[in-house]
């Protein structure tokens, strides 16, 4: 059997850009490839791996190399590691890139005005209202990455129309095998199968 190469799907980008989703829909389609797949999604790794860390930039640093610690040794067994994380620095984000196997960048490229409108937990609204401070993207940096993989550009396509485009890239690097849909239908294969039967070549 073919070893199968294992990798880390890292998303990046703003709050509220995408990244969850993107990491949710995905992994069915891993699943479905018979791959074992793990998401490390920042908020809920701040409940236990990461938990106790606040959002200076050390703390962010240290998230986000524990993150990929935790990334780097899925992927050396084989699997698939889709980590969802601000990941807001690129000095660390590069730095992952060198420890682990096959790091494949997702800039998940959602405008700001596009994400303060989703605000999913009202956290820019109390951002900009200066009730919560250092809040990524209002008063706090976010260094997009300068070569990633894939840019996904939220505004143009569909979740889906993304995770597929995210998929095809997979396929084009070597990580991941295209689905076996089946080739033909429950019927069309009942056809055939009574045809040859017809014709002698297969026993009832
Ligand atoms: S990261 O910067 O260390 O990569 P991470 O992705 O783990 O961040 O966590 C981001 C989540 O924490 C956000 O989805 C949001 O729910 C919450 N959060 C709380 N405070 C902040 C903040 N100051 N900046 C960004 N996100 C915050």
């Amino acid at each position: 059997m073919k070893k199968n190469k294992g990798f880390v799907l890292w998303f990046t980008g703003l709050p509220c850009s995408g990244k969850s989703t993107l990491a949710e829909l995905l992994k069915p389609e891993f699943e479905k490839r018979g791959r074992l797949v793990d998401i490390l999604d920042g908020d809920i790794v701040r409940t236990h791996l990461t938990k106790g860390l606040g959002f200076s930039k050390e703390d962010r640093d240290t998230n986000i190399r524990r993150i990929g610690f935790v990334a780097g040794l899925v992927a050396r067994h084989g699997g698939i590691a889709i980590t969802a994380a601000i990941s807001p620095y690129r000095s660390i984000r590069d730095e992952i890139r060198g420890t682990v196997e096959n790091f494949v960048e997702v800039f998940v490229n959602t405008p700001l005005e596009t994400c303060i409108k989703r605000d999913v937990k009202g956290m820019y609204k109390k951002a900009l209202a200066g009730e919560m401070k250092n809040f990524t993207g209002v008063d706090d940096p976010y260094e997009a990455p300068a070569n990633p993989e894939i840019t996904i550009e939220t505004e143009t396509e569909t979740p889906e129309q993304s995770a597929a485009r995210i998929l095809a890239k997979l396929e084009q690097l070597g990580l991941i095998e295209p689905a076996h849909e089946p080739a033909y239908t429950p019927e069309e294969a009942e056809k055939i199968r009574a045809r040859l039967e017809k014709l002698g070549y297969i026993e009832q």
